[in-house]
C-alpha cells in the first residue's frame, strides 16, 4: 500500500500546456488512495476542463472565491488546514511570483498562503522564462520558504524549443512524495542541535569581526531534520533569515563564546548536533567600550585571542550515542584538512565545502560537498541547492543512527 493511501492532498493546477499532465498526476494519487482536492487558476481552465479533473478526482473543482449563482463561499483556509501537503503542479512563472510575493489574487494562491502543511512546486515553462533571474529569484525566495521545489527536467518543450522547463513526469512526482513521507519522521523522537551562521568579535560599539556566512546551509539543515521529525535547536549567529517550522527553537547568539555557552546547556539532551557556523578562530582581547576614533596619529593594534573551539569541545564532551558533525571550509589541501578536523575535534562525520569550487560555500542558495565518515570511504555530490544538500546529509547521519 502507497504512503499516500488517505493522506488529503491540495493538487494546484495553472494554465500552462503542462496541465494536461496533471490528469494523469491526479489519476496516480487517487490510485494510491490519497484524497485530492483540485484547484486550478483561471487560466488553468483554459488548457484542462473542471469536468475531466472533478470527474477523476469526485469532487468539484474550486477555483473561484465563491460559486456566482448561490454565493456560496469556498473557504481557503479550511483547505489549506485539511491538507497534508498541497503540490502545485504546473506551476507557471506568474504563479511562482504571486506566490513568492503574496499576491492573493486567486484561489490557488490563497490556499497556499494558508496552508500549514508541506508545499511541493513542479514548475513548467519555456526554457527562457525559466532561467531568467526573475523566475529563479522567485524560486530560490520560495525555496527559502521551506516549499520544495520539483525541479523540471530538460527535453523537448512546446515551443519547439529544447531546454529546462519540462514538469517533471507525474510517476517521479507520485515517487518524490513517496519518499517524502516515507522519510517524513525518521527523526521523530531526536533532538538535533545545529549552529549556523557567522560569529561577530566585537572590537568596538560599531566594528566587530566576522565573516560571509548567510547562515543559508545551516537554516537548511534545521528544516530539513524538523520536517523529518526532529525537535530541533539552531544556535545562531547574526543572519537575515528565519527558521520557518514551527519544530525549530532559535536561539540568537553573536559572538563564539556566546555560541558555546548556549550549545553546550543543550548538547547533553541531544542525540546529533551539526556544526555548520563558521566560527571566527579568534577574538579581540578587548572590546573597546567607546568608538575607536581614527584621528589618532598611530594606528591602533588590535591583539587577538584564540576563540574556543565549539566543535571540538563538545567533541569532548560526547558520548557513545550522540553523533557529531562537523563542517570543514576549506581553499587548500581540501581533503587531508577535513580529514584531520574530523579526528582532531572527536567528530563522527564532516562536510568539506570548497572555497574553490564555483556556486560552494558562503552566501550562495547551492552547494557541492564531500562527506567524510570515519568507517568508509569519502562520498562526493554534485552542485546542488542547499535544501537538497541538507537532504544528502541528513539521509547520511539517519544511516548512522
Ligand atoms: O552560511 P552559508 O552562507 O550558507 O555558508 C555555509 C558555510 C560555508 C558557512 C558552511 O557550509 C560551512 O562550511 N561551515 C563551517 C565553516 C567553518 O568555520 O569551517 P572550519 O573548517 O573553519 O571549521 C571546522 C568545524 O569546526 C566547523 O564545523 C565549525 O563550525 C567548527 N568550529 C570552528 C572554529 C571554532 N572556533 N569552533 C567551531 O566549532
Amino acid at each position: 500500500m502507497s504512503i499516500l493511501n488517505g493522506k488529503h492532498i491540495v493538487l494546484g493546477i495553472c494554465g500552462g500546456i503542462a496541465a494536461y499532465k496533471s490528469v494523469s498526476l491526479l489519476r496516480l494519487l487517487i490510485k494510491a488512495g490519497a484524497e485530492v482536492q483540485v484547484v486550478i487558476t483561471p487560466a488553468g481552465k483554459e488548457f484542462i476542463t473542471p469536468v475531466t479533473l472533478s470527474a477523476l478526482s469526485q469532487k468539484p473543482v474550486v477555483s473561484e472565491f465563491f460559486t456566482a449563482n448561490t454565493g456560496e463561499w469556498h473557504s481557503h483556509v479550511d483547505l489549506g488546514l485539511w491538507a497534508d501537503c498541497m503540490v502545485i503542479a504546473p506551476a507557471t512563472a506568474s504563479t511562482l511570483g504571486k506566490m513568492a510575493h503574496g499576491i492573493a489574487d486567486n484561489m490557488l494562491v490563497t490556499t497556499y498562503l494558508s496552508a500549514k502543511s508541506p508545499v511541493f512546486i513542479a514548475p513548467a515553462m519555456d526554457l527562457d522564462m525559466m532561467r531568467h533571474p526573475s523566475t529563479q529569484t522567485n524560486l530560490a525566495l520560495l525555496a527559502s520558504y521551506g516549499n520544495h521545489i520539483i525541479e523540471p527536467g530538460s527535453g523537448f518543450l512546446a515551443s519547439g524549443l529544447e531546454g529546462k522547463g519540462r514538469m517533471e513526469e507525474p510517476e517521479n512526482i507520485v515517487k518524490y512524495l513517496e519518499d517524502f513521507f516515507s522519510k517524513a519522521q525518521d527523526l521523530a523522537g531526536h533532538h538535533v542541535l545545529i549552529t549556523a551562521g557567522p560569529t561577530y568579535e566585537k572590537i568596538d560599539p560599531v566594528r566587530f569581526i566576522g565573516n560571509y556566512s548567510s547562515g543559508k546551509m545551516g537554516y537548511a539543515l534545521a528544516e530539513e531534520c524538523a520536517s523529518r521529525g526532529a525537535k530541533v535547536t539552531l544556535v545562531s549567529g547574526p543572519v537575515s533569515i528565519k527558521a520557518v517550522n514551527p519544530a525549530i527553537t532559535t536561539v540568537h547568539v553573536e559572538s563564539a563564546r556566546e555560541m558555546l555557552e548556549e550549545c553546550r546547556k543543550v548538547f547533553p539532551e541531544t542525540d546529533i548536533a551539526i556544526m555548520c557556523a563558521a566560527v571566527a578562530d579568534y577574538a579581540p582581547a578587548t572590546c573597546s567600550d567607546r568608538k575607536i576614533k581614527r584621528e589618532h596619529d598611530d594606528v591602533p593594534v588590535i591583539t587577538l585571542v584564540k576563540n574556543p573551539d565549539i566543535a571540538a569541545t563538545l567533541g569532548a564532551e560526547k558520548n557513545d550515542s550522540q553523533i557529531l558533525v562537523g563542517f570543514a571550509l576549506e581553499t587548500d589541501n581540501e581533503t587531508v584538512n577535513a580529514e584531520q578536523k574530523l579526528y582532531k575535534k572527536n567528530l563522527d562525520m564532516i562536510v568539506l565545502n570548497s572555497m574553490r569550487d564555483n556556486g560552494a560555500g558562503f552566501g550562495v542558495d547551492t552547494n557541492k560537498v564531500s562527506i567524510f565518515k570515519r568507517d568508509s570511504d569519502p562520498m562526493d555530490f554534485p552542485l546542488k541547492t542547499k535544501a537538497q544538500v541538507a537532504t544528502d546529509i541528513i539521509d547520511e547521519i539517519v544511516k548512522s543512527l
